[in-house]
């Protein structure tokens, strides 16, 4: 991990409410470009509440508000003059249920790229479809069957789609909420080597419940727990050497 290299994203004291609940307290994270960052936690100690604040995902919900400062590349995510869409282009995210939409396999993919001018042509548009899919992993398993509905697919396809759409757009950054959990392990293991497939061109942050996953997918991991980041290192060091008492009693599973 080259400490020296300008992060993607830098969140500073970054705190969200639901109403007048603190979900997530004071958290200050870089986020590194070309790693694999993962969020590791108990269950509802808001490592989806963080992650929905690097793309603004939380201004869809109404009770939510979000206090501190967010940037990508050195930009105030929530500036007013900030492109709301544009940003969640750049920085995209995949979720822990695929949620293709009810078009086209092809279409799936297509949608982003047209809604934000990418492509000039339709060769353009098809190469774009080509590549994201391949990118995807997923391009031999469907080019025969573009035209189908993206929700035939399998779950573990279903995902690819997902990660595929969000390729498309040529992101910087790529969020994913436990994008494997609802996976057969086979499933699970084609999207781990996607990740590391990945990792060298975008930065990804993922959520997982899965310490083994959080081990074997990323280079750096936030340990989150009760709405505050506990702890924040190379992957190795949080699971072999932890500094915080409270991350060595949940990587040796003394709580959930
Ligand atoms: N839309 C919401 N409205 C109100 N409270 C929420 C909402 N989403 C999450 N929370 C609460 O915020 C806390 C963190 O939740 P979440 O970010 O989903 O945790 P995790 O992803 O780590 O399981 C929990 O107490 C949860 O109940
Ligand atoms: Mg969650």
């Amino acid at each position: 991990m080259d400490d020296k290299a300008e992060p993607k994203m830098r969140a500073s004291d970054v705190s969200v409410f639901y109403g007048d609940k603190k979900a997530i307290d004071d958290v200050s994270i870089d986020i590194p470009t070309k790693f694999v960052t993962a969020f590791i936690g108990p269950s509802g100690c808001g490592k989806s509440t963080f992650l929905r604040t690097l793309n603004r995902m939380n201004d869809t919900i109404p009770s939510a508000r979000v206090e501190g400062q967010i940037e990508l590349d050195g930009e105030d995510i929530y500036s007013s003059g900030m492109d709301v869409v544009q940003l969640r282009a750049r920085v995209g995210m995949v979720f822990q249920k695929p949620n293709p939409f009810p078009k086209s396999i092809y279409e799936n993919i297509a949608y982003g790229p047209k809604i934000h001018g990418l492509a000039e042509s339709k060769g353009e548009l098809d190469e774009i479809v080509e590549r994201s899919l391949q990118r995807a992993g997923l391009w031999n398993e469907v080019k025969d069957r573009l035209g189908e509905s993206g929700t035939a697919l399998s779950g573990g396809q279903q995902q690819r789609l997902c990660i595929a759409r969000a390729i498309a757009v040529d992101p910087e950054v790529i969020l994913m909420d436990e994008p494997a959990s609802a996976l057969d392990p086979i499933a699970t293991a084609k999207i781990e080597e996607l990740i590391d497939d990945l990792a060298g061109r975008y930065a990804i942050v993922i959520v997982t419940h899965s310490m083994q996953q959080a081990a074997r997918v990323s280079q750096r991991t936030a340990f989150f727990h009760l709405g505050k980041m506990v702890e924040y290192g190379p992957t190795d060091q949080i699971f072999t050497n932890p500094l915080e008492e409270r991350t060595k009693d949940y990587i040796t599973g003394r709580y959930g």
